[in-house]
């Protein structure tokens, strides 16, 4: 059994997702993952909370806790969210744990041995009255190119220039507003990325043909930049303290050890039963693991650059990444979420509205795959209504409430193919060919169209046989008909689990069925499976799988998330 290694991007802890997070890495993470296992991969699916940072420090500074409690408790809250959208990981940990810290003293110490790492002066700015060395984007003033008076020491957000905190007028702590700040020189150790260079080079070359080219192009724009020595390490508190003599009062940054806990999480999911599991299982190049990131497109520098260059550098022989799915971004309402101006759908509000399953269905075939995509609350309710509501759930109740009214509570018996038959097979077995080529290619919303082209094939079927009128002449041919209505609702939850999981078990749950998420797509066999019900078994109506989106609820919603 192929073994695939599954992570999703790794969000700060501080803030809370909005739907743009879940469907740039989250979601589309989860889906994969559960079509992998349902055609019989063993997976391990890894997710986590990305914990150290002047992020994290500043975060609880402001919330008045200490970061240790500060992470924890939102740790939890991150847990929460990621549940109630049915996100499937093996194991949801944490960067800051300590099998994170091991790792990456593995990690460091190997690079150090083979002399990647160098120690290099810097110049930090240190705000005097936060008593603490601010990172570059804790530092605001004015922009000396444009004027803008908020501009941030990494990147003017008016007119884009890329700044050093110095270049500011009237520099300001983003922390406390104080402009108390020094200039303080100290020493730091650098990753010394152009000695790894080749070898990156070379590696990253071998996935041109494979990478989405959003993620193989960024990588490359990298290179060509050309690889400066990485600064790793910080004064800051909070992150594992640097375990090399004259550094033990810095940390490392938390670029270094964030991606390091993969590895630190897998190890984590491990410890909970050493006996059976062990993470070298998953993380060295000659255990045939076949391994897919999912991220942002901000995120893909480091996972394509920085992040296979410390594992290269190592020469333990770590497992890179295979294929690395880099999405775009998603807009709201044409415009960019903002919790603080109140704009936008958070993950915690999402599900509080509708089910997982509307979100889930929704934003894997609207993802922003090669390029932004947009949400808004009219193209969503479309979405619901026609394909949800129109297409799925029409099919299910029309089937279930037209043969237990006019053929009773049961399965009715299978019939004789009719050229309707051959012709719905033949064209349910394109979509579905298609449907799992696509999966399997990650390109998601090609395979949602498939998916959405099979339920398709079912309204299709039904209209052009019209067992309602077959039956008053024919019942045996209209129960015939039912019958493949019937084996092809099941047919469409077992496709559907991995986008729609708990829709799939709804519809499962009507004919007391349950799916088996490690097997039930693994080796599909179409004829066999539109033969599973032969006739008899009982089965509920049960309540619509979909509420309708009304046009009032529609304004309602806007209004209450911005617009
Ligand atoms: O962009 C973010 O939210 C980062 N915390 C992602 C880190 S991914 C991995 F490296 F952990
Ligand atoms: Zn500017």
């Amino acid at each position: 059994m192929e073994k695939v290694l599954v992570t999703s991007a790794l969000l700060y802890i501080n803030g809370l997702p909005h739907l743009g997070h879940m469907i740039g890495c989250l979601l589309p993470s989860d889906v994969y993952a559960r079509f992998m296992r349902l055609t019989g991969h063993n997976v391990l699916y890894i997710v986590g909370t990305d914990e150290h940072g002047t992020t994290s420090e500043v975060g609880a500074l402001k919330a008045g806790m200490d970061v240790q409690s500060y992470c924890d408790m939102f740790h939890q809250k991150h847990r929460e969210v990621y549940q109630n959208f049915n996100l499937s990981f093996d194991y949801f940990g944490r960067t800051s744990s300590e099998q994170n810290k091991e790792i990456t003293y593995r990690i460091f110490n190997d690079l150090d041995k083979n002399g990647f790492i160098e120690e290099r002066e810097i110049k930090q700015i240190y705000s005097v009255d936060d008593n603490m060395f601010l990172a570059d984007r804790y530092i605001t003033g004015t922009c000396p190119y444009c004027g803008y008076e908020k501009a941030r020491g990494d990147q003017c957000e008016n007119c884009t220039k890329v700044l050093e905190p110095t270049d500011l007028i009237n520099p300001k702590s983003a922390v406390s507003g104080s402009s108390n700040l020094e200039v303080r020189t100290s020493k730091h150790l650098f990753l010394n990325l152009p000695k790894i260079e080749p070898e990156l080079r070379q590696w990253l070359k071998s996935k041109e043909a494979f990478w989405p080219d959003i993620a193989y192009s960024i990588a490359l724009k990298w290179l060509k930049e050309g690889l400066k020595p990485r600064c790793i390490t910080r004064d800051l508190k909070w992150g594992f303290p640097v375990p090399k003599q004259g550094f033990e009062d810095k940390v490392f940054y938390v670029w270094f050890d964030a991606p390091i806990g993969y590895i630190g999480i897998t190890k984590q999911w491990a410890d909970e039963k050493p006996n059976e599991r062990d993470w070298k299982d998953w993380w060295f190049e000659d255990k045939d693991v076949y391994y897919v990131q999912f991220m942002g497109k901000d995120n893909v520098p480091y996972h394509s650059i920085t992040f296979p260059a410390t594992l290269l550098g190592t020469k333990e022989g770590f497992k890179q990444v295979d294929y690395l799915k880099g999405s775009s971004y998603l807009t709201y309402e044409g415009g960019k979420f903002s919790k603080s101006e109140n704009r936008g759908v958070f993950a915690t509000d999402a599900t509080k509205e509708f089910e997982a399953d509307y979100w889930r269905y929704f934003l894997m075939s609207n993802m922003p795959e090669s390029s932004d995509s947009c949400f808004t609350f009219d193209l969503f309710a479309s979405v619901v209504n026609k394909d949800l509501n129109g297409v799925l759930g029409n099919f299910v109740s029309r089937v279930l409430k037209m043969t237990a009214s006019k053929l009773g509570p049961t399965v009715p018996t299978t019939g004789e193919q009719t050229s309707f038959e051959q012709e719905l097979l033949s064209n349910l077995k394109t979509h579905i060919d298609l449907y799992f080529k696509y999966m399997t290619a990650l390109e998601f919303r090609k395979a949602l169209n498939e998916l959405r082209a099979v339920w398709v094939e079912g309204n299709n079927y039904i209209t052009v046989t019209e067992p309602w009128t077959v039956v008053k002449e024919n019942p045996q041919r209209a129960g015939a008909i039912l019958n493949t209505c019937i084996n092809l609702i099941r047919v469409f939850a077992l496709l559907t689990f991995p986008v729609m999981p708990h829709t799939s078990e709804k519809m499962l749950a009507l004919f007391n069925l349950n799916i088996n998420p490690n097997a039930d797509l693994k080796d599909f066999d179409l004829q066999k499976e539109m033969a599973y019900f032969k006739g008899s078994e009982p089965f509920e109506i049960g309540e619509a799988l979909f509420e309708r989106i009304s046009p009032e609820r529609i304004a309602e919603l806007k209004t209450k998330y911005g617009s």
